[in-house]
């Protein structure tokens, strides 16, 4: 029996070669667990028959999305063998969006025109998702990593003798934030934190509340740091024993006595994100954050802080762009002050009061993607407010 069965199975194997039928595509993303953001994932695949050009793979996350609500894409001709009908690509890493990524590769035959009306930023269709071949399993990130803080961000609190940090979880359960000045860790005090967030119902338009931009951002923590003494080093973590701590930052606390005050003044940064997706995601963002970090090293001891004035992810209603951005920026925001004030594109909406004249003219009034302002005043808490 058991020997008529190889038989029979190889037999018709031996068939289905000799009818010509194609073997099935595959798609293999690894590793299958990431342990932190920074982890660089490899997307696979092989038996692709008659591959075109337009060929791509779609990001997607939560697994849940439909074809169409992908993140973003990647064609496969950025691998050189994608000719033949297998390759690889890399992403040098991707964000926590507490939730797991899965991929999926769609054909694109060379001259077929795209049915999906969003257009890119060169008014290019954008690709349709509609020629399915191969699914990916889910990417997620360990437990330990998904219940560890990201995206931490400080900022000035109202008295000149505190700092407020403030970082995003996927659950709600109590986190604090642990500092002290440097020297024995014993002397470290704990601040307690609380969690806010918002919700699809929250965005006033598309993009922002359609299943297409709409993603949860998470909840965000806030808690305070209180009776530093000014132009000191301190150093800190945030989350709790039972969750888990993110690594330990430091910072120069705020000197409102020193003779000199050192900022960094900017807007319209963005994030960049390594898909295609929406719209143009500006690769210069990255240059911007290491110039800043370059010189931060430089300064060394001195206290100084960041004042990014408007524009700030550019996310427009495409909710991960948030992620990316908060990401990108951590390791300036972890350890030097980094406030924002709002500009059109987090707010500017048919439906707000304030209405710039040029925004209207240029945007639409639509600059703020259906956001409406609330991912801003959640993500960040400036002083005075
Ligand atoms: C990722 O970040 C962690 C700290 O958060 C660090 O220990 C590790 O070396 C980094 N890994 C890579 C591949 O950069
Ligand atoms: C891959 O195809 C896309 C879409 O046609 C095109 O824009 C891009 O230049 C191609 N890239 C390479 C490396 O050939
Ligand atoms: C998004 O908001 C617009 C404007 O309020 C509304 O017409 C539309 O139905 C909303 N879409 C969803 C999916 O709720
Ligand atoms: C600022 O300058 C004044 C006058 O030179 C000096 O007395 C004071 O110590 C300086 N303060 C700091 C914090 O460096």
């Amino acid at each position: 029996m058991h020997s008529m069965a190889v038989f029979l199975v190889l037999l018709h194997f031996t068939a289905t070669l000799a009818a010509g039928e194609p073997a099935t595509t595959t798609l293999k993303v690894t590793p299958a667990t990431l342990t932190g953001s920074n982890r660089s994932i490899t997307i696979q695949w092989s038996n692709l028959p008659s591959p075109s050009p337009l060929d791509y793979v779609a990001v997607y996350s939560p697994p849940s999305s439909g074809d169409l609500d992908y993140l973003g894409f990647l064609f496969l001709n950025g691998s050189a063998s994608w000719a033949t009908g297998a390759g690889s690509l890399t992403l040098p890493r991707l964000p926590n969006l507490r939730a797991p990524y899965q991929f999926r590769l769609f054909r694109w035959p060379p001259g077929e025109r795209s049915r999906n009306p969003r257009l890119d930023q060169d008014g290019d269709p954008l690709p349709d998702a509609r020629r399915r071949v191969a699914v990916s399993g889910e990417v997620s990130f360990e437990a330990a990593a998904a219940a560890r803080p990201a995206q931490v961000h400080l900022a000035f609190a109202d008295a000149p003798d505190e700092m407020r940090v403030v970082f995003v979880c996927g659950d709600t359960g109590a986190r604090a934030v642990r500092y002290g000045p440097a020297g024995p860790r014993e002397e470290w005090e704990d601040a307690a934190t609380e969690a806010r967030t918002y919700e699809r119902r929250h965005m006033c338009g598309y993009p922002a509340n359609d299943s297409v931009g709409w993603r949860h951002p998470g909840f965000v923590f806030d808690g305070v740091m209180k009776g530093l003494q000014p132009g000191r080093r301190y150093h800190y973590k945030v989350g709790s024993d039972s969750l888990g701590w993110s690594e330990t930052y430091s910072f120069i606390s705020r000197d409102i006595e020193a003779n000199e005050t050192i900022a960094f003044l900017f807007g319209d940064l963005g994030t960049y994100v390594p898909y295609n997706t929406y719209f143009r995601t500006p690769y210069e963002s990255l240059s911007t954050v290491r110039w800043i970090l370059r010189d931060l090293e430089v300064l060394g001891d001195k206290a100084a802080f960041i004042s990014h004035i408007g524009d700030i992810s550019y996310a427009k209603g495409y909710a991960w762009l948030w992620d990316h951005f908060f990401e990108q920026i951590e390791p300036i925001a972890s350890r030097t002050p980094y406030h924002v004030c709002i500009g059109n594109h987090e707010y500017d909406w048919p439906s707000q009061p304030w209405k710039p004249s040029w925004a209207a003219n240029i945007y639409n009034g639509k600059d703020g993607g259906g956001e409406c302002g609330v991912p801003y005043s959640i993500k960040f808490r400036m002083p005075g407010k």
